[in-house]
């Protein structure tokens, strides 16, 4: 009998990015950046749900929030409310030190998920 996965009870992650299911590409929260930025000083970095295949953005199915972290820092949030927003923010942040830009999402459907971006700061 196959395992069963709860999308709930799990953070969720792209499996093998050259062969994504439908369900990936409509919840991976695609990160674009530059790779490289100076110190303190601000860049901006986009995190779009949907992106490769647009998610549903309705009461009973939407995405519930983005948040982006370095690390295990957290630099930043976005609430979303269905129907009035759409998953595809742009924060302007500044880092001090390289590290991991963390994008995480929450589908009220279909739980928490995360992708990851290395950034090299000079
Ligand atoms: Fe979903």
């Amino acid at each position: 009998m196959a395992e069963v996965v709860n999308l709930l009870q799990q953070m969720n992650k792209v499996a093998d990015p050259a062969n994504m299911t439908e369900l990936e590409m409509k919840h991976n929260p695609v990160i674009s950046c530059p790779d490289s930025a100076k110190a303190d000083e601000p860049f901006e970095c986009t995190v779009h749900v949907g992106k490769l295949k647009a998610h549903p953005n309705e009461a009973a199915h939407h995405i519930e929030f983005i948040d982006l972290y370095v690390d295990d820092l957290f630099l930043c949030r976005v609430d979303l409310q269905a129907r009035k927003s759409n998953p595809r923010i742009t924060f302007e942040i500044m880092l001090r030190q390289s590290g991991v830009l963390k994008a995480y999402q929450s589908c009220n459907m279909h739980g928490v998920w995360v992708s990851e971006k290395k950034m090299s700061i000079s």
